[in-house]
């Protein structure tokens, strides 16, 4: 079956450059997907045709089967769209502003007072409903912001770059807000900070240059590192050159990056092709009678593995 949101062959030019060169993938309910990339990668620009603000050159969009361009309004309801640092009015209070956003999206009466009424519990507004949004701190304006996009209680839910400019405790309680919000939509954020990716998405597309240049989970993308499975040795009172020889010694090591600090020797023993190499670099350290002060399997940054594909060359 078809997924939720279908993105084919989306194209964007512009003057000199194309900034959405042939992208394509799908997204469910459920899925909360990370689009991640650097500055200019063209990630709000694909996030903006997805939501049916600008048209693309090449390709479609469809919701549900039914084409954005060809359905704009229709399909619209479906899609909630916090844009790029969310432009919002500041002489209106939050009140006025979800008034009125709803009012654009067809609610009345009740209806209208009962979803303002639940949105606002859910981002956590209400203290701050009558004060002008132009006076609010940056966390409470990307709630507002936020509010606006999901009063309508919307399957897809298009974020685009959600957590930028706030502080920690700011990151943490939008986070926290749309893991909670995951299960019954489909979600995607746009963000260039990578522990993001960790913390609320189960998917995560890297692009670069217009183009897809990798689609996985988290920890897919993470066995990918050159750190994936590389085991992290601390032993005090030895000598370095003796435990380097005895590491690269070991089947399925590759390499041995050691440095000697505080008293100790730290290495990092890099295997063959994802190999597993704990017992076999424990067992030296057995046979050898080191004194290990640390020793662990490292998963694998997402970091090394975005830096690696992201670079220019
Ligand atoms: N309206 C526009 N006119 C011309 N170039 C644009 C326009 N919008 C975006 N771009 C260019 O398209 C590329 C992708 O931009 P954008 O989608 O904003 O990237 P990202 O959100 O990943 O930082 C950039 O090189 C940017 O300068
Ligand atoms: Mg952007």
């Amino acid at each position: 079956m078809a997924a939720l949101v279908e993105i084919n062959h989306l194209t964007k030019r512009f003057a000199f450059i194309t900034a959405v060169d042939d992208i394509s993938f799908g997204v469910d309910k459920g899925e909360v997907l990370g689009f991640l990339g650097p500055n200019g990668a063209g990630k709000s620009t694909t996030m903006k045709m997805i939501t049916g603000f600008l048209a693309p050159d090449g390709g479609d969009v469809r919701i549900g089967g039914v084409d954005i361009g060809a359905q704009s309004v229709a399909v619209k309801r479906r899609i909630g769209y916090l844009p790029e640092g969310a432009p919002l009015y500041p002489d209106m209070t939050p009140a006025a502003f979800l008034g009125f956003v709803g009012a654009v999206r067809g609610f009345r009466g009740e209806e209208l007072r009962k979803r303002i009424r639940d949105t606002v519990e859910k981002v956590q507004l209400a203290s701050v409903l009558e004060q002008p949004i132009g006076t609010l701190s940056k966390g409470f304006k990307r709630r507002v912001g936020i509010a606006q996009a999901i009063l309508h209680d919307p399957e897809v839910l298009i974020l685009d770059e959600p957590t930028d400019g706030l502080d920690p405790n700011q990151k943490h309680e939008v986070r926290a807000l749309i893991r909670n919000m995951s299960k019954d939509k489909a979600i995607i954020l746009s963000t260039h900070i990578l522990e993001e990716v960790d913390a609320v998405c189960n998917r995560v597309i890297i692009v670069a240059d217009g183009k897809i240049v990798a689609d996985g989970t988290p920890s897919q993308l993470e066995a990918r590192s050159p750190r994936h499975n590389a085991v992290a040795l601390m032993v005090s009172d030895a000598d370095q050159g003796d435990v380097r020889q005895q590491l690269e010694r070991l089947q399925g090591v590759a390499s041995v990056e050691c440095v000697g600090r505080d008293g100790g020797v730290h290495c990092t023993v890099y295997p063959t092709s994802g190999n597993s190499i704990l017992a076999a670099v424990s067992g030296v350290a057995r046979e050898r009678a080191w004194t290990v002060e640390e020793l662990h399997v490292q998963r694998g940054r997402l970091d090394d593995v975005f830096r690696a594909i992201t670079a220019k060359g």
